[in-house]
């Protein structure tokens, strides 16, 4: 599942998002998931109950409870904002908990000249949590904009490496985890 997180008209996020969807599918080996936030649209978390009862009220929760649930990987799309990560990511991360236990996930992060790190390094902790495992590659881009021409995001070498990498590690992380999420289950 690949997560854009911004979800203001004009954002950078959705050429770099389409890169990195475009690039994984050119590999091949996952079947993506394309989630924009800004379509999926949830309200701020507006459930009763604690995400961990997995006891949802909501029809929204249900249908995003159930996709994110089907995913086996992660990669998150995220500029850095005020030194944190997209608000509408942490929302929608905040709605749920088991679905993303034991699985795991990679950060593309942009922002200015730090490309994003600040933003990336705010957001480990979160996914520690909610029992993500995140993967120690990392794609950082720096000031995103300039690379974007007509819409596309043009990655240099270095980025599609990044990305390589990223995807390889993941790659290897996604069929230990469901090992590791199936002898959890049998064991439960
Ligand atoms: C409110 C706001 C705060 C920002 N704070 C940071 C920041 O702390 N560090 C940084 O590197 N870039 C910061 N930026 C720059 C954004 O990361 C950059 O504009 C990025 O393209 C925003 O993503 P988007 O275009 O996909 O919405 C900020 C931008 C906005 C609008």
């Amino acid at each position: 599942m690949v997560i854009i997180g911004s979800v203001r008209p004009g954002r950078a996020g959705l050429s770099v998002a389409l890169w990195v969807h475009e690039h994984v599918t050119e590999r091949g080996g996952f079947d993506i998931d394309f989630v924009d936030l800004a379509e999926l649209n949830l309200p701020m978390v507006d459930e009763v109950k604690l995400p961990r009862l997995h006891d949802y009220s909501r029809r929204h929760t249900l249908a995003w409870s159930e996709r994110v649930a089907q995913a086996d990987a992660f990669l998150f799309v995220s500029p850095e904002v005020n030194y944190s990560y997209a608000p509408a990511l942490k929302n929608a991360l905040d709605f749920l908990y088991d679905e993303w236990g034991k699985k795991p996930v990679g950060l593309v992060s942009y922002g200015g000249r730090g490309g994003g790190a600040f933003g990336a390094a705010a957001l480990r902790p979160v996914l520690s949590s909610l029992g993500l495992v995140a993967a120690s590659s990392h794609v950082d881009i720096m000031q995103a904009s300039h690379q974007i021409d007509d819409g596309f995001f043009v990655p240099d070498d270095q980025q599609v490496a990044r990305l390589d990498g990223l995807i390889d590690e993941l790659g290897a992380l996604a069929p230990a985890l469901r090992t590791v999420r199936a002898a959890t289950l049998v064991a439960g």
